[in-house]
Parts: structure tokens; sequence; C-alpha cells
């Protein structure tokens, strides 16, 4: 047998960064670096038909209400960048535990896009007990909606195990406002490992769904000491909202759609309102004014297919933000709660 001289033994550099890489950074995968062993045959032998069995779910869920897709869409978003992709966002919240859920921004989060996680998870576990995650769930239905109202469809990596931790404390400075600057939205993407391209991309997420008044009325009335309405905006959309949003004896359950002119499809013409003054959150329409973010706009304004792959992208590279694998977090019963 080979004796390795002594010199390789002890901890030199080398040694150390390759400590700091397989013993340190692999298991931890928080934060923005993810290094990740999901795959796409993680259930073949546990749980075969998985995929199918959400997809039915998710398919007559759809049915029932066509207003799912935006809702998943928007929770998985949020699941992610808060404590990574481990389904913390559906825990409820307990006597000694205000749950992410019910953290501030969260409470817009609509309720058919949680019931079908639920429900999907429900008929895995019928078939399946105990076996696929919550956060599997959450990355194959959400993948599935997408693409039943009209988007892309990507292979997903499964092997996530769900999170052990909700606290409605750890959500703020982890989810993008409306009311803030591109860089800041920047930033806070890059943080969790998404480029500037992926940001924007991702935020096609708003081609469907819907927003309340209060998330863009500061542009349509009031807007600063010179103008009344906000100047990047088209002006005749802008009045349209005033009808349903007015600054008198506000319905606060009162939304207007995120893509005015193919509300419920989920296609590129998002960046084509972006080109004309119709996006309507002031962070939407700043994407295509930024001379960061406008080049981005307008490629995906012109090619849905391009948009679509630059989606994708940003969609796989999202869904692996902070996941737990291995022995880390559990594979919850029910989605709501965590195990015993
Ligand atoms: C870039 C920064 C982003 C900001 C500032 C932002 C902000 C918002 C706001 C304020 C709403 C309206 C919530 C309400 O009033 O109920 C909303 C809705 C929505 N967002 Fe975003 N968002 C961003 C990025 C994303 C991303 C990355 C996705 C997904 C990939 C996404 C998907 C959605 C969807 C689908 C809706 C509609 C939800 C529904 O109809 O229930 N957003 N967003």
């Amino acid at each position: 047998m080979a004796v390795a001289p002594l010199s390789l033994l002890l901890p030199s550099r080398g040694f150390f960064f390759y400590f700091l890489l397989h013993f340190v950074m692999v298991p931890c995968s928080l934060g923005s670096t993810n290094v990740v062993d999901l795959s796409y045959d993680f259930y073949n032998k546990s749980c075969p038909h998985v995929e199918q069995i959400i997809h039915n779910v998710v398919s007559q869920k759809l049915l029932e209400a066509p207003v799912t897709a935006a809702g998943a869409l928007r929770i998985f978003f949020h699941d992610c960048f808060v404590e990574g992709c481990d389904a913390s966002v559906l825990i409820a919240s307990s006597r000694n535990n205000k749950a992410e859920r019910d953290s501030e921004i969260n409470l817009s989060l609509p309720g058919d896009g949680f019931d079908v996680f639920f429900r999907a998870k429900r008929a895995v576990e019928l078939q399946c007990p105990g076996v696929a995650s919550c956060a599997d769930v959450m990355a194959i239905a959400t993948r599935d909606l997408v693409n039943l109202v009209g988007g892309p469809r990507w292979e997903v990596q499964k092997g996530r195990r769900d999170g052990l931790v909700s606290k409605a404390s750890r959500v703020a400075g982890n989810l993008p406002q409306a009311n803030q600057k591109i860089s800041q939205l920047i930033s806070l993407f890059k943080s969790k490992g998404l480029s500037v391209l992926d940001m924007v991309a991702l935020s096609g997420g708003h081609t469907i769904g819907f927003s309340h008044c209060r998330e863009f009325m500061p542009r349509i009335y009031s807007y600063n000491e010179t103008f009344d309405i906000d100047p990047t905006m088209n002006q005749d959309y802008a009045l349209s909202l005033r009808g349903p949003c007015p600054r008198k004896n506000l319905d606060p359950t009162v939304v207007a759609l995120n893509d005015v002119t193919t509300p419920f499809i989920f296609d590129n013409a998002y960046f084509g309102n972006l080109q004309k003054g119709l996006g309507l959150l002031t962070t939407d329409q700043m994407l295509g004014v930024d001379s960061l973010t406008r080049p981005y706009v307008n490629i995906m304004a012109r090619d849905q297919q391009i948009f679509f792959n630059y989606f994708v992208k940003a969609m796989i590279k999202m869904s692996k933000i902070g996941v737990k694998i291995g022995s880390n977090g559990e594979i919850r019963s029910d989605c709501g709660s965590f195990n015993g």
C-alpha cells in the first residue's frame, strides 16, 4: 500500500479549500450558492406516478378556479425566497409560532393557490404515504399550472425535503415590494443567486394574475409635485384604473389585472405592455425603463420563445434555492404542519 507523504495529510491551503467545498458548502446549501443534489428520477421506485397524480389534481383545480395558476406561482416564488424552496410558506401559524404565511406581505397570497398544493399532496399521500415532500409537490404543481395556462413546460428535478422553520419574522427583506427601486430588486435577486436576466424573465410571471389597488394607487393619484399620474404610465390606462380603485371608499379587496392585454394566458404580452406604458406596478414599468433591464424586456417582448427559454432557466434556478436534501428537513405528511 502506498503511503502518502505526511505533507499531503496536513491541512495545507488546498486541503482547506477542499474541506470547505466538500464538507461545509455542500450540506449547507444556504443562501445564494446552491450546490444541490436533486434528480429527475428521485421517485422512480418509491412513487413512480407522482407527477401524474399531481397533474390530475392540478388540472381539476384549474377547471374549478382558473386563478389558481397565478396564485400558486406567486406562492412558490415566496416560498423559495424565504428559507429556500422547502414549503415553509405552507405551514399554518400555531399558538407559539407566527408562521411565514401570516407575515404582512404574504397575507395577500390567495387561498386557491394554497388549496392546490394541499390537495395535490393529499392525493400523493394516498398512493405513496410519507415519500414525496411538499416542496417537490409545489415545484411540480407550479410547473404544471404554468404550462396549462399556456406557458412552457420543463422537467422538474426532485429530492427536496420540507423545512422545519417557518417564521413570519424571517420574511422581511427577503421578498420584493412594488415600491422598491430596480437596484434594490437586483441586489435581492442576486442574494438568491439570480441574475438581472433571471429577474426580468421571472417578472414575466406577471403575465397572469392580479394586484390589489393599494399596490399601484400611488401611481394614479397625486404621483408627485409635478405629475398627478406617473408619467411612465399610459395615461388612459391610469385613468381606467381609477374607476375600480377610487381614492375615497376604496374596497380593499378589489384587484386589477397584471397583464391588461391577455390576462389569463401565460405569454410574452407582459413585456409588450411595458413598452407601451401598460405595466401595472411601478416595479414592472421600471423594468422597461431602466437601462440595465430594458434590453431584456425588449428581447422578450419581441420573441415569446426566447422569453420561455429564459423563464424556464430562471425557474429551474429559483427552484433550487436553499433546498434541503439528504437528512436535512423532513417529509411532512400534512403540508400545513410540521410532523410530530
Ligand atoms: C421583481 C419583483 C416583484 C415584485 C415587486 C412583485 C410584486 C407583486 C405584487 C405587489 C403583486 C400583487 C399582490 C396582490 O396585490 O395580491 C404580485 C402578484 C404576482 N406576482 Fe409578483 N412580484 C415580483 C416578482 C415576481 C416573480 C419573480 C414571480 C414568479 C415567478 C411573481 C409572480 C406573481 C404572480 C403570479 C402574481 C399574481 C398573484 C395572484 O393573482 O394571486 N412575481 N407581485
